[in-house]
């Protein structure tokens, strides 16, 4: 008999690891039928055990993989050829960002952020997405991590911001050519959420956003309960909280010209 598993990645910290907490917790709510495993993929071992440890209503199966090259999709691509699992669910929360002008930041970083928020995310689909088909009428579902921050060109954030644009052209196309496989794909575009990623993209100099949009931050558990009820309901394209629709809807109606003069008064060194 076959495994149904979850697989998140960026299950180490933050968004992710809000998602597996709901999961192991979920009792019909979200999904009908629990999950045997949740795969949780990311470096860092240690806080992948520790998770595992903590959660005994599911079994958690740390995967350490580095999204960043070639590897770490095939760590991932190997467990499933080897193990064959009905994935019903994937999350595609790895991500990362380097604050500051495209010019002053290192190569490595800037080639890391298209490598984990674009190649990874669009290969674990493709390698993923064969364990998802289903027979039935209960869907599989893809949820991405995108990022308001998709919606406008960011200077000061611009590798980022146009890695987050791929994410949600990339899950709409996708929403369209997996739907025949019974496949749901989602793309999720908050706006400040309260986790490491503020920390980790400004080297460790601002623990947290306190610019204007520290007024927006949200919590990343409240974040994973309203994306799994989108999911779940079908939706394609899920922007939270309320401040980032209305942002969604300013990107559509004011010239961006006008936008990106206002956002140029904002770059930092
Ligand atoms: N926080 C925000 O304000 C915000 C807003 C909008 C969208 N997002 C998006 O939300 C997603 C989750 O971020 P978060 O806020 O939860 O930040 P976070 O706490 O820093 O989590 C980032 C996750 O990505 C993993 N990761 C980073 N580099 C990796 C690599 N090379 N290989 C494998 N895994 C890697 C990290 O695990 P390891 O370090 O253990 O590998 C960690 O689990 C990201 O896609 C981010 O762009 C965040």
């Amino acid at each position: 008999m076959y495994q149904r598993i979850a697989i998140i990645t960026g299950a180490s910290s933050g968004i992710g690891k809000s998602f597996i907490e709901l999961l192991a917790r979920d009792n019909g709510e979200y999904f009908k039928t629990p999950f045997d495993e949740i795969w949780a993929v990311a470096r860092r071992a240690e806080a992948l055990d520790e998770i595992a440890s903590s959660l005994d209503s599911v079994r958690i199966i740390p995967v350490v993989a580095d999204l960043s090259d070639d590897s770490g999709i095939k760590i991932i691509e190997d467990k499933l050829k080897a193990e064959e699992p009905k994935v019903g669910l994937l999350i595609n929360s790895a991500g990362m960002g380097v604050k500051g002008r495209f010019m002053d930041k290192p190569a490595k970083a800037l080639d890391d952020t298209v490598s984990i928020n674009c190649s990874a995310l669009s290969c674990l689909i493709r390698i993923t997405a064969p364990y998802m088909k289903q027979n039935g009428s209960a869907h599989s579902k893809i949820i991405n991590i995108a990022s308001s921050a998709g919606f406008l060109p960011q200077p000061g954030f611009a590798c980022y911001a146009a890695s987050k644009a791929y994410v949600i052209s990339f899950s709409r196309a996708m929403s369209i050519e997996l739907k025949p496989y019974g496949i749901d794909v989602m793309a999720v575009c908050p706006g400040p959420v309260a986790t490491d990623f503020q920390r980790r993209a400004t080297d460790g100099k601002e623990t947290d956003f306190n610019d204007w949009r520290k007024n927006f931050v949200i919590d990343p558990v409240k974040l994973s309960v309203k994306s799994l009820k989108a999911s779940v309901k079908g939706k394609k394209m899920f922007v939270y909280p309320f401040s980032q629709k209305l942002l969604h809807l300013a990107s559509k109606i004011v010239p961006v010209s006008w936008i990106l003069a206002f956002e140029s008064k904002a770059v930092k060194d």
